[in-house]
């Protein structure tokens, strides 16, 4: 079949992303982990890079849960008991004993009646919003929520989208207010953590709004928070957004299995009704594989770990280690924003500078993402530095020695 056309238009895309400074382009290939020895932690060798030794401050990995030895025996374990992928959808062959215990072991963990798992956090949020809007519902949501909500309601077709600026609660009452006198169902849908600036929603307000609202819409307000980057990492216990601001009341949380658990894979937990209801409707439940066996069982042990004392000497090395990290970036000069998460923001405010400084710490070994227009606003360009219970007080001074050697 001729493609020249459309090759032509796709190519021009692309030139249209080199001439914006947009293009991801070519990404780093990870050949090689070297296990944590000695003061360090893990270092990671890239395709291209020779024996250069890589540390990683871009990583989602918040515990460090990825490479324990533990894990990944229950991964092994469970796939030579059951094989290597599930071979079919949930309903038909699909469903592993697994994947219920750890559906079971997550409502459990989160004090919810149910729980149900996808093959991603991105899955799991498309399928739960879009079967739960309906032509009489109003989405209500934060204008930084994760791109998965934004394409999650570009999807359904709600009587009404009601975008309120960022952990504006004075804009999400007035959009109740204006969906009360047109709709039967309104839907408030946040991140539990921004990922950009690793800030945190106000959720007890946020359900306090809900419930102020709630008796004037036939089929209630609920509440819906995606805490990918909350659950494992952020409240005193690991069980993220929710417990850090003691919020009671969150009708529906949806996480991943990807970040802080380590693995791979996404969940939510809430009623009973709701799992049900999502079993019967959700698309990517019903004609998308789950995870793997073995990735369930891996999940699993992460939940154990996270409810013993291990896991709370990972979150506590976390949490010290970022302070260690901040602290070093104020005494530098550099800006940061406040916030307990290990999402820590280095604000440069400019996109050449930012440019520079990640090429900076690259050449010196030290992974980093540079967050630029349109990413991010203009004015917010910044450095997404990620801690992970993995660095150690050797690996954080050595970040804070490239970054205080940088001339700008
Ligand atoms: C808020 C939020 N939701 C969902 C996701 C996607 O998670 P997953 O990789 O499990 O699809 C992310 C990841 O960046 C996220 O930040």
């Amino acid at each position: 079949m001729p493609f020249e056309r459309l090759s032509n238009v796709l190519a021009q895309n692309l030139a249209e992303l080199d001439k914006q400074g947009t293009r991801k382009g070519q990404e780093s290939v990870i050949t090689t982990v070297i296990r944590a020895e000695g003061e360090k932690g893990p270092r990671y060798l890239l395709k291209g890079e020779g024996d250069k030794a890589f540390l990683k401050m871009n990583s989602n990995n918040y515990l460090g849960m990825s490479l324990r030895p533990e894990l990944i025996a229950a991964e092994e374990q469970a796939t030579r008991q059951y094989g290597v992928g599930p071979g079919a959808v949930r309903f038909i062959s699909g469903t592993y004993e697994p994947h219920v215990r750890l559906e079971h072991k997550l409502a459990t963990f989160h004090q919810r009646e149910a729980g149900m798992i996808f093959s991603s956090a991105y899955a799991t949020v498309v399928s739960v919003i879009v079967p739960l809007i309906t032509t009489e519902t109003a989405i209500i949501s934060d204008e930084l929520n994760h791109n998965c909500i934004i394409n999650a309601i570009r999807l359904a077709r709600p009587k009404e989208k009601h975008i309120y600026k960022h952990l504006d609660l004075a804009g999400l009452e007035t959009s109740l207010q204006r969906a009360a006198t047109n709709s039967r169902r309104a839907i408030i849908v946040t991140d539990g953590i921004f990922s950009m600036r690793g800030d945190h929603a106000p959720l007890p307000e946020i359900v306090a709004l809900a419930q102020k609202y709630d008796a004037q819409f036939p089929e209630n307000v609920i509440v819906v928070v995606d805490d990918s980057h909350g659950v494992g990492a952020f409240g005193e216990t690991g069980r993220g957004s929710e417990e850090f601001t003691q919020a009671t009341g969150v009708d529906i949380l949806v996480a991943t299995l990807g970040k802080a658990f380590g693995v791979n894979g996404g969940y939510v937990v809430g009623k009973q009704v709701l799992i049900d209801y999502l079993r019967e409707s959700s698309a990517m439940y019903i004609y998308s594989n789950p995870i793997t066996p073995g990735e369930a069982a891996a999940s699993l042990g992460t939940l154990e770990i996270l409810e013993s004392a291990k896991g709370q000497g990972l979150l506590k090395h976390l949490h010290k280690m970022r302070l260690r990290f901040k602290d070093g970036l104020v005494k530098l000069g550099y800006e940061t924003l406040s916030g307990a998460h290990p999402v820590v923001p280095l604000m440069v405010r400019d996109t050449p500078k930012t440019a520079a400084l990640v090429k900076h710490l690259y050449k010196r070994g030290i992974l980093a993402t540079g967050l630029n227009y349109p990413v991010v606003p203009k004015g917010d360009q910044s450095i997404r530095f990620q801690i992970s219970a993995d660095h150690t007080a050797f690996d954080i001074d050595y970040a804070l020695e490239v970054l205080a050697a940088f001339k700008g």
